[in-house]
Protein backbone atom coordinates (compact mmCIF):
# COMPACT_ATOMS: atom_id res chain seq x y z
CA UNK A 1 0.00 0.00 0.00
CA UNK A 2 1.48 3.26 -1.13
CA UNK A 3 1.41 6.05 1.74
CA UNK A 4 1.27 9.62 0.41
CA UNK A 5 4.23 10.95 1.15
CA UNK A 6 5.27 14.76 0.53
CA UNK A 7 5.28 15.75 -3.01
CA UNK A 8 8.17 17.06 -4.80
CA UNK A 9 6.64 20.19 -6.14
CA UNK A 10 5.69 21.41 -2.90
CA UNK A 11 9.21 22.02 -1.29
CA UNK A 12 9.04 25.54 0.16
CA UNK A 13 11.97 26.47 -1.28
CA UNK A 14 11.97 25.74 -4.36
CA UNK A 15 8.22 27.56 -4.65
CA UNK A 16 8.51 30.38 -2.13
CA UNK A 17 5.41 32.05 -3.94
CA UNK A 18 5.27 35.54 -1.73
CA UNK A 19 9.27 36.08 -2.01
CA UNK A 20 8.87 35.29 -5.66
CA UNK A 21 6.92 37.73 -6.51
CA UNK A 22 8.39 40.17 -4.39
CA UNK A 23 12.05 39.65 -6.23
CA UNK A 24 9.93 40.32 -9.36
CA UNK A 25 9.14 43.35 -9.01
CA UNK A 26 11.73 45.37 -7.10
CA UNK A 27 14.92 42.47 -7.99
CA UNK A 28 14.66 42.23 -11.78
CA UNK A 29 13.23 45.28 -13.07
CA UNK A 30 14.02 47.88 -10.56
CA UNK A 31 13.75 50.70 -13.07
CA UNK A 32 9.97 49.85 -13.91
CA UNK A 33 7.48 49.98 -10.79
CA UNK A 34 4.60 48.59 -12.46
CA UNK A 35 2.24 46.53 -10.36
CA UNK A 36 1.01 43.35 -11.54
CA UNK A 37 -2.10 43.67 -12.97
CA UNK A 38 -0.67 46.50 -15.59
CA UNK A 39 2.20 43.89 -16.50
CA UNK A 40 -0.80 41.16 -17.44
CA UNK A 41 -2.48 43.80 -19.39
CA UNK A 42 0.98 44.90 -21.10
CA UNK A 43 1.38 41.08 -21.76
CA UNK A 44 -2.10 40.14 -23.04
CA UNK A 45 -2.40 43.82 -24.96
CA UNK A 46 0.81 42.43 -26.74
CA UNK A 47 -0.49 39.18 -27.59
CA UNK A 48 -3.57 40.68 -29.24
CA UNK A 49 -1.60 42.65 -31.05
CA UNK A 50 0.45 40.25 -32.50
CA UNK A 51 -2.36 38.06 -33.04
CA UNK A 52 -4.00 40.78 -35.02
CA UNK A 53 -1.14 41.24 -37.12
CA UNK A 54 -0.85 37.54 -37.83
CA UNK A 55 -4.52 37.41 -38.64
CA UNK A 56 -4.27 40.46 -41.04
CA UNK A 57 -1.40 39.57 -43.19
CA UNK A 58 -2.93 35.93 -43.27
CA UNK A 59 -5.82 37.00 -44.72
CA UNK A 60 -4.40 39.93 -47.46
CA UNK A 61 -1.73 36.98 -48.59
CA UNK A 62 -3.63 33.84 -48.01
CA UNK A 63 -6.55 34.92 -49.01
CA UNK A 64 -9.12 32.22 -50.71
CA UNK A 65 -10.76 32.63 -53.83
CA UNK A 66 -13.68 34.68 -53.80
CA UNK A 67 -16.67 32.27 -54.32
CA UNK A 68 -19.04 33.34 -57.09
CA UNK A 69 -22.95 33.24 -56.07
CA UNK A 70 -24.08 29.76 -57.50
CA UNK A 71 -27.00 29.59 -60.32
CA UNK A 72 -28.56 27.27 -61.91
CA UNK A 73 -27.71 27.64 -65.41
CA UNK A 74 -24.05 26.70 -66.71
CA UNK A 75 -21.41 28.82 -66.80
CA UNK A 76 -19.85 31.31 -68.59
CA UNK A 77 -18.43 29.71 -72.28
CA UNK A 78 -15.18 28.98 -71.47
CA UNK A 79 -12.64 31.62 -73.48
CA UNK A 80 -15.29 33.92 -73.66
CA UNK A 81 -13.27 36.80 -74.10
CA UNK A 82 -10.97 35.03 -76.61
CA UNK A 83 -14.50 33.75 -79.07
CA UNK A 84 -15.57 37.33 -78.49
CA UNK A 85 -12.37 38.78 -79.81
CA UNK A 86 -11.51 35.75 -82.40
CA UNK A 87 -15.68 36.13 -83.94
CA UNK A 88 -15.51 40.23 -84.16
CA UNK A 89 -12.25 39.47 -86.20
CA UNK A 90 -13.50 36.91 -88.40
CA UNK A 91 -16.74 38.49 -89.31
CA UNK A 92 -14.80 42.09 -90.05
CA UNK A 93 -11.93 40.81 -91.61
CA UNK A 94 -13.27 37.73 -93.49
CA UNK A 95 -17.12 37.90 -93.17
CA UNK A 96 -18.25 41.09 -94.03
CA UNK A 97 -15.23 43.40 -95.25
CA UNK A 98 -17.73 46.46 -95.37
CA UNK A 99 -17.19 46.57 -91.66
CA UNK A 100 -13.29 46.52 -91.33
CA UNK A 101 -13.11 49.73 -89.68
CA UNK A 102 -14.82 48.05 -86.49
CA UNK A 103 -12.10 48.30 -83.49
CA UNK A 104 -12.60 44.72 -82.29
CA UNK A 105 -10.65 45.09 -79.14
CA UNK A 106 -12.96 48.13 -78.25
CA UNK A 107 -16.04 45.92 -79.17
CA UNK A 108 -14.72 43.20 -76.93
CA UNK A 109 -14.02 45.38 -73.90
CA UNK A 110 -17.34 47.25 -74.15
CA UNK A 111 -18.81 43.49 -74.15
CA UNK A 112 -16.59 42.55 -70.82
CA UNK A 113 -17.65 45.89 -69.14
CA UNK A 114 -21.64 45.02 -69.78
CA UNK A 115 -21.29 42.35 -67.27
CA UNK A 116 -18.05 42.14 -65.36
CA UNK A 117 -18.61 43.41 -61.42
CA UNK A 118 -22.25 43.81 -61.65
CA UNK A 119 -25.15 41.28 -60.32
CA UNK A 120 -25.91 38.91 -63.02
CA UNK A 121 -30.11 39.49 -62.70
CA UNK A 122 -30.13 43.71 -62.70
CA UNK A 123 -28.52 43.34 -65.84
CA UNK A 124 -29.67 46.37 -68.04
CA UNK A 125 -30.42 48.37 -71.27
CA UNK A 126 -27.59 50.59 -70.72
CA UNK A 127 -25.34 48.48 -69.55
CA UNK A 128 -25.20 47.20 -73.52
CA UNK A 129 -25.51 50.91 -75.00
CA UNK A 130 -21.82 51.26 -75.02
CA UNK A 131 -21.89 47.45 -77.50
CA UNK A 132 -24.38 48.00 -79.26
CA UNK A 133 -23.14 51.45 -80.55
CA UNK A 134 -19.61 50.09 -80.96
CA UNK A 135 -21.62 47.45 -83.52
CA UNK A 136 -24.41 49.58 -85.53
CA UNK A 137 -24.52 48.28 -89.23
CA UNK A 138 -26.71 48.98 -91.79
CA UNK A 139 -29.34 45.80 -92.98
CA UNK A 140 -30.47 46.76 -96.26
CA UNK A 141 -33.78 47.41 -97.32
CA UNK A 142 -36.20 44.36 -97.55
CA UNK A 143 -33.56 41.69 -95.98
CA UNK A 144 -34.64 41.15 -92.71
CA UNK A 145 -35.47 37.99 -91.60
CA UNK A 146 -37.04 36.76 -88.40
CA UNK A 147 -37.47 33.39 -86.55
CA UNK A 148 -38.59 31.87 -83.83
CA UNK A 149 -38.95 28.59 -82.94
CA UNK A 150 -36.67 27.69 -86.32
CA UNK A 151 -33.67 28.85 -85.51
CA UNK A 152 -31.59 25.58 -87.65
CA UNK A 153 -33.87 26.56 -90.80
CA UNK A 154 -33.81 29.73 -90.91
CA UNK A 155 -30.03 30.53 -90.34
CA UNK A 156 -29.64 27.31 -93.21
CA UNK A 157 -31.44 29.52 -95.57
CA UNK A 158 -29.32 32.66 -94.79
CA UNK A 159 -26.43 30.85 -95.69
CA UNK A 160 -27.95 29.97 -98.80
CA UNK A 161 -29.36 33.74 -99.86
CA UNK A 162 -26.21 35.82 -98.25
CA UNK A 163 -28.27 38.80 -98.99
CA UNK A 164 -30.67 38.30 -96.14
CA UNK A 165 -29.64 38.78 -92.76
CA UNK A 166 -31.08 36.92 -89.60
CA UNK A 167 -29.73 39.00 -86.07
CA UNK A 168 -27.07 36.23 -86.00
CA UNK A 169 -25.78 37.13 -88.99
CA UNK A 170 -25.12 40.72 -88.28
CA UNK A 171 -21.85 41.16 -86.29
CA UNK A 172 -23.45 41.77 -83.34
CA UNK A 173 -25.33 38.43 -83.10
CA UNK A 174 -22.80 36.55 -84.67
CA UNK A 175 -20.43 37.46 -82.14
CA UNK A 176 -22.60 36.18 -79.34
CA UNK A 177 -24.54 33.62 -80.90
CA UNK A 178 -24.95 30.56 -78.51
CA UNK A 179 -22.58 31.68 -76.20
CA UNK A 180 -23.28 31.82 -72.09
CA UNK A 181 -22.21 34.61 -70.00
CA UNK A 182 -22.11 36.64 -66.31
CA UNK A 183 -20.17 38.04 -63.60
CA UNK A 184 -20.64 38.72 -59.93
CA UNK A 185 -21.17 41.95 -58.21
CA UNK A 186 -18.38 40.96 -55.38
CA UNK A 187 -15.77 40.48 -58.10
CA UNK A 188 -14.45 41.57 -60.86
CA UNK A 189 -13.90 37.92 -62.70
CA UNK A 190 -16.03 36.07 -64.71
CA UNK A 191 -18.26 33.37 -63.21
CA UNK A 192 -17.58 30.28 -65.49
CA UNK A 193 -18.71 28.52 -62.96
CA UNK A 194 -22.32 28.59 -63.46
CA UNK A 195 -24.95 31.70 -64.51
CA UNK A 196 -28.54 32.71 -63.74
CA UNK A 197 -31.15 31.76 -65.98
CA UNK A 198 -35.23 33.20 -66.24
CA UNK A 199 -36.28 30.80 -64.63
CA UNK A 200 -33.78 31.56 -61.05
CA UNK A 201 -36.23 34.25 -60.95
CA UNK A 202 -34.18 36.30 -63.06
CA UNK A 203 -35.77 37.81 -65.60
CA UNK A 204 -33.21 40.61 -66.10
CA UNK A 205 -30.14 38.21 -66.62
CA UNK A 206 -27.03 39.46 -68.42
CA UNK A 207 -27.58 36.98 -71.53
CA UNK A 208 -31.76 37.60 -71.45
CA UNK A 209 -30.84 41.53 -71.57
CA UNK A 210 -28.73 41.23 -74.41
CA UNK A 211 -30.89 39.80 -76.52
CA UNK A 212 -33.51 41.46 -75.81
CA UNK A 213 -31.65 44.99 -76.65
CA UNK A 214 -29.37 43.68 -79.82
CA UNK A 215 -33.18 42.20 -81.04
CA UNK A 216 -34.74 45.79 -80.34
CA UNK A 217 -31.95 47.32 -82.19
CA UNK A 218 -32.14 44.95 -84.97
CA UNK A 219 -36.17 45.18 -85.28
CA UNK A 220 -36.31 49.42 -84.90
CA UNK A 221 -33.41 49.29 -88.04
CA UNK A 222 -35.52 46.91 -89.85
CA UNK A 223 -37.19 48.63 -93.21
CA UNK A 224 -38.69 47.41 -96.55
CA UNK A 225 -40.84 43.90 -96.29
CA UNK A 226 -39.50 41.65 -93.97
CA UNK A 227 -40.06 38.00 -93.38
CA UNK A 228 -40.24 35.73 -90.59
CA UNK A 229 -39.84 32.10 -90.47
CA UNK A 230 -42.16 29.88 -88.01
CA UNK A 231 -42.41 26.76 -86.63
CA UNK A 232 -45.43 25.13 -87.66
CA UNK A 233 -45.16 21.75 -86.15
CA UNK A 234 -45.48 22.97 -82.55
CA UNK A 235 -48.73 23.66 -80.59
CA UNK A 236 -48.64 27.82 -81.25
CA UNK A 237 -46.26 28.93 -84.85
CA UNK A 238 -46.53 32.10 -82.85
CA UNK A 239 -45.41 32.84 -79.32
CA UNK A 240 -46.33 35.98 -77.52
CA UNK A 241 -43.86 35.22 -75.16
CA UNK A 242 -41.06 34.86 -77.64
CA UNK A 243 -38.38 36.81 -78.46
CA UNK A 244 -40.10 37.97 -81.77
CA UNK A 245 -43.67 37.81 -80.36
CA UNK A 246 -42.41 40.15 -77.35
CA UNK A 247 -39.63 42.12 -78.48
CA UNK A 248 -39.53 42.29 -82.25
CA UNK A 249 -42.83 42.87 -83.81
CA UNK A 250 -43.52 45.48 -81.07
CA UNK A 251 -40.40 47.50 -82.70
CA UNK A 252 -40.73 47.43 -86.10
CA UNK A 253 -41.25 51.07 -87.18
CA UNK A 254 -44.58 50.83 -89.22
CA UNK A 255 -43.19 54.02 -91.34
CA UNK A 256 -40.81 51.85 -92.56
CA UNK A 257 -41.90 48.40 -92.66
CA UNK A 258 -44.93 47.33 -95.22
CA UNK A 259 -45.92 43.93 -94.93
CA UNK A 260 -44.46 41.60 -92.79
CA UNK A 261 -44.47 37.64 -94.67
CA UNK A 262 -44.66 35.08 -92.23
CA UNK A 263 -43.35 31.55 -93.99
CA UNK A 264 -45.04 28.63 -91.38
CA UNK A 265 -42.71 25.48 -91.97
CA UNK A 266 -44.00 22.04 -91.33
CA UNK A 267 -41.47 19.46 -90.31
CA UNK A 268 -40.67 16.48 -93.12
CA UNK A 269 -43.72 14.45 -92.76
CA UNK A 270 -46.44 16.60 -90.49
CA UNK A 271 -48.84 17.10 -92.53
CA UNK A 272 -50.73 19.71 -89.97
CA UNK A 273 -52.29 22.92 -91.60
CA UNK A 274 -50.43 26.70 -89.55
CA UNK A 275 -51.62 29.67 -91.44
CA UNK A 276 -55.12 28.78 -90.51
CA UNK A 277 -53.02 27.98 -86.64
CA UNK A 278 -55.22 30.45 -84.13
CA UNK A 279 -52.07 32.20 -82.83
CA UNK A 280 -51.39 32.97 -86.32
CA UNK A 281 -54.55 35.13 -85.78
CA UNK A 282 -52.94 36.87 -82.65
CA UNK A 283 -49.86 37.82 -85.03
CA UNK A 284 -52.52 39.09 -87.26
CA UNK A 285 -54.29 41.55 -85.29
CA UNK A 286 -51.33 42.82 -83.15
CA UNK A 287 -49.63 43.63 -86.53
CA UNK A 288 -53.29 45.11 -88.01
CA UNK A 289 -53.27 47.20 -84.89
CA UNK A 290 -49.51 48.63 -85.95
CA UNK A 291 -50.60 49.43 -89.97
CA UNK A 292 -48.29 46.63 -91.02
CA UNK A 293 -49.60 44.18 -93.73
CA UNK A 294 -49.53 40.50 -92.91
CA UNK A 295 -49.18 37.72 -95.44
CA UNK A 296 -49.04 34.05 -94.61
CA UNK A 297 -47.78 30.80 -96.32
CA UNK A 298 -46.96 27.24 -95.76
CA UNK A 299 -44.09 25.41 -96.52
CA UNK A 300 -42.73 28.46 -98.61
CA UNK A 301 -40.86 26.76 -101.24
CA UNK A 302 -37.46 28.04 -101.33
CA UNK A 303 -37.12 26.96 -97.34
CA UNK A 304 -39.07 23.43 -98.65
CA UNK A 305 -36.36 22.50 -100.46
CA UNK A 306 -33.58 23.16 -98.03
CA UNK A 307 -35.58 20.57 -95.50
CA UNK A 308 -35.51 18.04 -98.32
CA UNK A 309 -32.02 18.20 -98.63
CA UNK A 310 -32.34 15.85 -95.77
CA UNK A 311 -35.38 13.79 -96.84
CA UNK A 312 -34.78 13.62 -100.77
CA UNK A 313 -37.48 10.52 -100.82
CA UNK A 314 -40.34 12.12 -99.18
CA UNK A 315 -43.40 12.86 -101.47
CA UNK A 316 -43.24 16.05 -100.19
CA UNK A 317 -39.72 16.64 -101.66
CA UNK A 318 -40.62 15.61 -105.45
CA UNK A 319 -40.08 18.14 -107.80
CA UNK A 320 -42.14 18.22 -110.89
C1 LIG B 1 -22.16 53.81 -87.01
O1 LIG B 1 -22.21 54.97 -86.23
C2 LIG B 1 -21.22 55.93 -86.58
C3 LIG B 1 -21.29 57.04 -85.56
O2 LIG B 1 -22.60 57.39 -85.26
C4 LIG B 1 -21.47 56.42 -88.00
O3 LIG B 1 -20.50 57.36 -88.36
C5 LIG B 1 -21.39 55.21 -88.93
O4 LIG B 1 -21.71 55.62 -90.24
C6 LIG B 1 -22.35 54.14 -88.47
N1 LIG B 1 -22.08 52.96 -89.28
C7 LIG B 1 -23.03 52.27 -89.86
C8 LIG B 1 -22.60 51.10 -90.65
O5 LIG B 1 -24.22 52.53 -89.75
C1 LIG C 1 -39.90 22.90 -84.88
O1 LIG C 1 -39.64 22.67 -83.52
C2 LIG C 1 -39.21 21.33 -83.28
C3 LIG C 1 -39.14 21.18 -81.78
O2 LIG C 1 -38.38 22.18 -81.22
C4 LIG C 1 -37.91 21.10 -83.98
O3 LIG C 1 -37.46 19.79 -83.76
C5 LIG C 1 -38.07 21.32 -85.46
O4 LIG C 1 -36.82 21.23 -86.12
C6 LIG C 1 -38.65 22.70 -85.72
N1 LIG C 1 -39.00 22.82 -87.11
C7 LIG C 1 -38.61 23.82 -87.87
C8 LIG C 1 -39.11 23.84 -89.26
O5 LIG C 1 -37.86 24.68 -87.48
C1 LIG D 1 -36.23 44.19 -65.22
O1 LIG D 1 -35.92 45.33 -66.00
C2 LIG D 1 -37.05 46.12 -66.35
C3 LIG D 1 -36.60 47.18 -67.34
O2 LIG D 1 -35.45 47.80 -66.91
C4 LIG D 1 -37.66 46.70 -65.08
O3 LIG D 1 -38.78 47.49 -65.39
C5 LIG D 1 -38.07 45.56 -64.18
O4 LIG D 1 -38.54 46.05 -62.95
C6 LIG D 1 -36.88 44.62 -63.91
N1 LIG D 1 -37.38 43.45 -63.21
C7 LIG D 1 -36.75 42.91 -62.18
C8 LIG D 1 -37.40 41.74 -61.55
O5 LIG D 1 -35.69 43.35 -61.78
C1 LIG E 1 -45.42 34.08 -70.82
O1 LIG E 1 -44.48 34.12 -69.77
C2 LIG E 1 -45.05 34.44 -68.52
C3 LIG E 1 -43.94 34.57 -67.51
O2 LIG E 1 -42.77 33.98 -67.92
C4 LIG E 1 -46.03 33.31 -68.15
O3 LIG E 1 -46.63 33.62 -66.92
C5 LIG E 1 -47.10 33.22 -69.23
O4 LIG E 1 -47.94 32.12 -68.97
C6 LIG E 1 -46.46 33.04 -70.58
N1 LIG E 1 -47.50 33.14 -71.60
C7 LIG E 1 -47.58 32.31 -72.60
C8 LIG E 1 -48.64 32.58 -73.60
O5 LIG E 1 -46.80 31.35 -72.73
Amino acid sequence: MAKAGPLPRTDPEVDPVPNHRFSLVSGEEPCCNLSKKAKICLVVLCVLLVTIIVVVVGVLLGRPKPKHKEWDGKGTTPYFPEIILGRCYAFTEIRQLELRHKDCQKIRKAFMDAFISKDPCSSTKQDYQPLIELTNETVPCGKTLFWSKSSELAHQYTRVRQDLFTLEDTLLGYIADGLRWCGDAGSSEINYGSCPERGDQCINNTMSVFWDTASKRFAENACGAVQVVLNGSISDPFDKNSTFGRVEIHNLRSEEVPTLQAWVMHDIGDPSASCSNPSIDDLKSILSNRNIKFTCQENYRPLRLLQCVQYPEDSSCSIQ
